[in-house]
């Protein structure tokens, strides 16, 4: 059966181009992303991998690890990686997994049969600090991710975990943020002492808690 948002994301171990991993593990007590490649050597996968090599510094920033899965085997990775390296200017330092068995792709989910038999399509999953998957996306294999987006969505699940607020419509860092229906007015005016403005009883708005 399929993955779901709120299911706990199940544990393997792998081999990856960083060694044998347990991915628990490997995720600790922060938060994980596990995303699915088509194959090595592929155009958009190339620049998604290089991209997120750039961004190592915001996942970790949001204590977050990154864990790239294909299926095909570690000595193909690893000269693949070389390229990545090599074309997108970077330095790829999180693993990618060799899942020659389809293993993680099978406990995932990541093979649509009716898009392809063998390749994995490009999913995502933001897993929790308690290992229940946070987010899904899936992309087509033609369409390489918007890790725009992705942080975006990190920082408003981690302002969710931390603050108790959800976000609006195209939120950006810095704006303001939903009290959650869960608080009651009262106990919003406590929690949030920079303000909470009130359109309609059930649309509270507060500015961003961290910021
Ligand atoms: C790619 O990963 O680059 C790709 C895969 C399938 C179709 C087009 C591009």
């Amino acid at each position: 059966m399929s993955l779901r948002l709120g299911d706990v994301a199940p544990n393997f171990k792998a081999k990856t181009t960083e060694g044998e991993i347990d991915f628990y593990e490997y995720l600790g007590n922060g938060w994980g992303i596990l995303f699915s490649h088509p194959a090595d050597y592929t155009p958009v996968c190339t620049t998604e991998l290089g991209k997120t090599a750039a961004l190592q510094d915001e996942f970790a920033k949001r204590n977050t690890k990154v864990l790239a899965v294909s299926v095909d085997p570690l000595d193909k990775h690893k000269g693949w990686i070389n390229d990545i390296n090599e074309t997108q200017n970077v330095n790829v330092g999180f693993p990618l997994i060799a899942d020659d068995d389809r293993n993680v792709a099978g406990l995932y989910d990541m093979i649509h049969p009716n898009a392809s038999a063998t390749a994995t399509v490009r999913s995502l999953f933001i897993i929790g600090p308690d290992k229940v998957v946070k987010l899904i996306i899936t992309y087509p294999a033609s369409t390489g991710r918007n890790f725009v987006e992705v942080l975006r969505v990190l920082d408003s699940l981690q302002l969710t975990a931390n603050y108790s607020v959800a976000t609006p419509a195209d939120w950006k860092e810095g704006e303001d943020v939903i009290v959650v229906p869960a608080i009651t007015t009262e106990a919003a005016y406590e929690k949030f002492p920079k303000g909470v403005k009130i359109v309609k009883p059930y649309l509270r708005y507060t500015p961003q808690p961290n910021k």
